[in-house]
C-alpha cells in the first residue's frame, strides 16, 4: 500500500512527496453509545486504515487525488466558508479547526490510500481527519499528543461535517497501542491499555450493508440520552446511578428509559469486560458482548437484521468466545473475539454462513491492534533529510 502511493504520488506530480502519514481504522470491543454520555469504551485500533504522502504547496490550496478512492479534489484554503461538499467536507473541517485554533495552515498536495471500507463502522471518517491533520501539522512543524490531537478531529466532524459525535473514534485511531485495546474514560480521556490475551484474536466481520452516520438517527438517540440524564438532574448519563436510574426510570417516557437502560449497563459492562481481558478471562468477555449486542438490539435500537445475521453466524462457529455489533449501527460491521488456533476456520465458515442467510456479501478478516496516527517519514523543511517519527 505505501510504496504504490509513494509511486502513484510520484508519477501524478512528477516529483518525490515530502512526507507521509498513517492513521489506523478502529473496532470496539464493546462500550458502544456510551462515549456521548462520558462513559466507558474499549476500542483497538486497526491494521487497516488511511495513508497520506504529500508534498508542500506555494498556494493556500490542498489538491487531493486517491486511486483507491476514485476521488480527487481541490479545496480552497483562504475560502474555508464555501462547503466543498463530499469527502472534501473532512479537510474543510480539519483545516477550519486548525485555523480557529491558531495554527498556520501551508498549501500542499497529496495522495490518499485507504484500505477501510467507507461507512462500516471502522472509523474511515475519524482516520482521514487524523491523517489530515498530521500532515498540516508536520508541514507546519508542530507536533499534538494524540488526545489533543483527536479533540481536534472530534470538533472538525461536530462542528464542521455536522455529526456529534463522541470521542471514541478519534482517540482510539490517534492513541492506539500496538497489541493492545484502550480502555477509555471519555470524561477525563485516561486511557489504560488492555492487551490482548495471545491466545485470542479479533475478528472483523462486515456485513456488507451500509448507513451514513449522518442519518439523524444518531443524533437523535445522543439527545435521547442527554433527555434522559436531564431527568435525573445531571448533564449526562455517566452521573446517574443504578440505584437513581431504579428508582425513578418510571417516570422515564419508554424510549428514554431503554436509551438509558443501555448506556448504565453498557458501562458496566465495559470495566468489567477490560477486567476480564487482562486477566484472561474470555469466556466472560464473549458474554458480555453477547450482553452488549442484545442490549444495542433491544434497549439502543441500533442493530439491524444483518448485523444480528452475523453476530448470529459468529457464535454458532466454532472457537467463538462471543460476537457484537460494532460502531454506531444500522449497517457495517461486527466484532468477534476468537480463539486463534481456531481462526481460519472461523472466517470462513462464518462468511458462509451469513452468505446463507442473507442475500449479502460479507468480508471476514483477523486484525490485531495497531499503533495510533502518526507521521511515517517527513524531511524536514531545510531539506536536511529525512526526520523519522
Ligand atoms: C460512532 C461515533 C462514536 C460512538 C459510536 C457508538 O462511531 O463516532 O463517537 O458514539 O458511534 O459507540
Amino acid at each position: 500500500m505505501q510504496d504504490a502511493l509513494l509511486a502513484e504520488f510520484a508519477a501524478r506530480h512528477g516529483r518525490a512527496p515530502q512526507g507521509l502519514v498513517r492513521a489506523p481504522g478502529r473496532v470496539n470491543l464493546i462500550g458502544e453509545h456510551t462515549d456521548y454520555s462520558e462513559g466507558f469504551v474499549l476500542p483497538m485500533a486497526i491494521e487497516r486504515g488511511v495513508w497520506i504522502a504529500f508534498a508542500p504547496l506555494d498556494r493556500p490550496a490542498v489538491e487531493l487525488h486517491s486511486g483507491t478512492l476514485g476521488a480527487e479534489g481541490r479545496l480552497d484554503l483562504t475560502r474555508l466558508d464555501e462547503p466543498p461538499g463530499g469527502w472534501l467536507e473532512y479537510l474543510r473541517g480539519v483545516a477550519g479547526v486548525l485555523a480557529a485554533h491558531g495554527h498556520l495552515l501551508t498549501g500542499w498536495q497529496g495522495a490518499v490510500a485507504s484500505d477501510l471500507p467507507v461507512g462500516s463502522g471502522l472509523s474511515s471518517s475519524a482516520a482521514f481527519e487524523l491523517a489530515l491533520a498530521h500532515v498540516f501539522l508536520a508541514l507546519e512543524g508542530s507536533r499534538l499528543d494524540p488526545a489533543a490531537l483527536a479533540l481536534l478531529a472530534q470538533e472538525a466532524e461536530n462542528r464542521w461535517v455536522g455529526v456529534q459525535c463522541g470521542i471514541m473514534d478519534q482517540l482510539a485511531c490517534s492513541a492506539g497501542r500496538q497489541g493492545s485495546a484502550l480502555l477509555i474514560d471519555c470524561r477525563s480521556l485516561d486511557l489504560r491499555p488492555v492487551p490482548i490475551p495471545a491466545e485470542a484474536v479479533v475478528a472483523i466481520l462486515d456485513t456488507g450493508t451500509r448507513r451514513s452516520l449522518h442519518g439523524s438517527a444518531y443524533n437523535e438517540r445522543r439527545a435521547q440520552c442527554e433527555a434522559g440524564a436531564r431527568h435525573f438532574g445531571h448533564a449526562v448519563l455517566r452521573d446517574v446511578t443504578s440505584e437513581e436510574f431504579d428508582r425513578r426510570a418510571g417516570e422515564l417516557d419508554p424510549v428514554v428509559r431503554r436509551r438509558c437502560r443501555h448506556v448504565l449497563a453498557e458501562n458496566a459492562r465495559t470495566l468489567e469486560a477490560a477486567d476480564a481481558l487482562e486477566a484472561g478471562d474470555l469466556a466472560r468477555v464473549g458474554a458480555l458482548m453477547v450482553q452488549s449486542h442484545a442490549s444495542l438490539r433491544d434497549d439502543f435500537e441500533v442493530a439491524s437484521p444483518a448485523l444480528d445475521a452475523m453476530v448470529e453466524a459468529a457464535l454458532a462457529t466454532d472457537g467463538c468466545f462471543g460476537a457484537r455489533m460494532t460502531g454506531a449501527g444500522f449497517g457495517g460491521c461486527a466484532v468477534a473475539l476468537v480463539r486463534r488456533d481456531a481462526a481460519d476456520g472461523f472466517c470462513a465458515c462464518v462468511a458462509e454462513r451469513y452468505r446463507r442467510a442473507t442475500a449479502h456479501e460479507p468480508a471476514v478478516f483477523v486484525s490485531a491492534p495497531a499503533a495510533g496516527a502518526r507521521v511515517l517519514f517527513h524531511e524536514s523543511p531545510d531539506g536536511g533529510g529525512l526526520r523519522l517519527r
